[in-house]
């Protein structure tokens, strides 16, 4: 799908179908329909008055009218409230347009976008949050379908700039979108992937091609490399695979970036059997989904890479599968850490924060200006919060301040949990300096304080997304499926990074 922008008059473009915004305030909100042939307002006027048209978001009904003489078909789309624009709205409003254009056959659509739609002077966090919901909401994991099976969509949509707008932050939103939805749908493809397509090999050569793609390095450590670092959690999980393990390192230096890159790190899991501590049956194909936090990190860099972000980023991606076998690493075992700390191992499905303890350790001889670390951590989280927001912690207050600052702009929440020594406490071990469970107790926050042993005293924050990575219920610009959780809020945290 392409975007343009269209700054005259609506009447002059040409397309095969034209959506029209309907606030389901009063008249005075509408005034957008002014820029129309009187009869169209009017019309719509009249559906108003009579209970047929409420402007409700979710509202979507075509009309014919050939009043416009470049306009085939007329697309009335519910905005709700006036009072109640925002981002979000306007992401769902997105959603919603592309949902009701879907199979119609429409090459060209055009939106005219009411200057009620603005929320700010410069015209970019709006268009950036239409496009948005506009790509998320038109994505369908298809792989495994023939092309009859899949939905057809728009080639091409004009965005009509409301008047006096801000024409260079309006397009630069609509790119900002267009790429951050991008990112977001690359991540929901790599979670949407089956393990025995999605392997820890093929996870490297998707890193490999969009490094050079998108132009920034990309570096891929093998099983012998990993052994000479003495990432020895990480061999141990990979030890009941037949798969070999990879730790993937990418790195983006943006124009007039600081010194100190930002690091993020992304739990690679392509599948948690659980180990030889096995998960039930249950639902055990979503653990298919325990790369979620590689695949944000991935698509982050790769989007900030496109959006040629002023900061230095690396990506550090440990990735294997965790499976039982004769090789198997066992509960009982201990390890010993890049940086020296012994773990002891009681519960093998607790692997993730075993992968992140080596990759952590390794981020500082990069001496990171922040360590970010995302992943579907503990099944504690969705205990915790359900899903609503991920469990964030964080140990620094300027981190603090602009992940809030960054869920809140994105759409994407978290929450913030302690990181109080009460639970280092519940993980000394008995043999070895810490083990890598803490009982059923907090076990979000146990993990954390785990991840905090392999820190340093690097500003840290880490985003447990284990609820977030599959969407169950389904929403405007959230096809159920994949929801490539935090590429957003992290591309908004990397976008205003100081
Ligand atoms: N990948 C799982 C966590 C998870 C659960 C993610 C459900 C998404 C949905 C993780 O590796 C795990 O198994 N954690 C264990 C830890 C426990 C053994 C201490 C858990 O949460 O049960
Ligand atoms: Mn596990
Ligand atoms: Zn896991």
């Amino acid at each position: 799908m392409q975007f343009k922008s269209h700054t005259q008059a609506p009447a002059r473009l040409k397309s095969d179908c034209m959506v029209i915004p309907l606030f389901s305030d009063d008249a005075r909100s509408n005034q957008h329909l002014k820029a129309l042939p009187k009869n169209i307002e009017n019309r719509v006027k009249s559906m108003v008055s009579r209970g047929v048209l409420s402007g409700k978001a979710g509202e979507t009904v075509y009309l014919q009218d050939d009043s416009i003489k470049n306009t085939d078909m007329l697309l009335i789309c519910g905005a709700g409230s006036v009072k109640q624009i925002d981002r979000e709205s306007l992401r769902v409003f997105g959603g919603n347009m592309i949902t009701a254009l879907k199979n119609r056959k429409f090459k060209t659509v055009s939106l005219l976008i009411p200057d009620k739609f603005n929320m700010d002077k410069d015209h970019s966090a709006m268009s950036q949050s239409i496009v948005e919901g506009i790509v998320l909401g038109s994505y369908e994991y298809t792989r495994y379908k023939d092309a009859k099976q899949r939905s057809k969509w728009p080639e091409r949509i004009v965005l009509i700039a409301p008047q006096k707008t801000n024409k260079p932050s309006f397009e630069d939103g609509i790119k900002t979108g267009r790429i951050a939805g991008w990112g977001q749908n690359l991540s929901r493809e790599l979670i949407g992937h089956p393990s025995n397509y999605l392997t820890p090999q093929e996870m490297a050569r998707v890193c490999r091609n969009l490094a050079k793609q998108y132009k920034f390095q990309c570096k891929v450590l093998s099983e012998a490399q990993i052994a000479r670092l003495k990432m020895n959690c990480l061999l141990a999980v990979n030890a009941g695979s037949d798969k070999p393990v990879h730790f993937i390192i990418m790195s983006y230096k943006g124009p007039r970036a600081p010194q100190k890159p930002v690091c993020l790190v992304g739990k690679g899991i392509t599948f948690d059997s659980g180990g030889i501590s096995i998960k039930p049956a249950a639902n055990m194909d979503e653990m298919k989904g325990d790369m979620g936090g590689a695949a944000c990190v991935i698509a982050s860099i790769a989007s900030a890479a496109q959006l040629k972000l002023p900061v230095n980023l690396v990506a550090l991606v440990p990735t294997t599968e965790n499976l039982p076998s004769g090789s198997a690493y066992k509960p009982g075992d201990v390890l010993t850490a890049l940086n020296g700390v012994t773990v002891e191992v009681l519960n093998t499905d607790a692997e993730g924060r075993l992968i992140l303890a080596d990759a952590l350790a390794y981020s500082h001889r990069l001496k990171p200006a922040a360590i970010i670390d995302v992943a579907t951590l503990t099944g504690a989280a969705k205990i915790a919060l359900g899903f609503a927001a991920a469990a964030f912690f964080v140990n620094n207050d300027k981190l603090r301040k602009q992940f809030n600052q960054a869920a809140d702009n994105s759409g994407e929440r978290i929450w913030e949990m302690p990181l109080w020594k009460d639970y280092q406490e519940q993980i000394k071990s008995s043999i070895a300096d810490i083990k890598n469970t803490g009982g059923r107790p907090a076990g979000t926050c146990t993990a954390a304080a785990f991840l905090n042993n392999f820190t340093g005293d690097f500003p840290w924050a880490h985003i447990d997304m284990a609820a977030l990575d599959v969407e169950y219920k389904g929403g405007a610009y959230k096809p159920k499926g994949s929801s490539g959780y935090g590429v957003r809020l992290i591309l908004e945290f990397l976008r205003n990074w100081k």
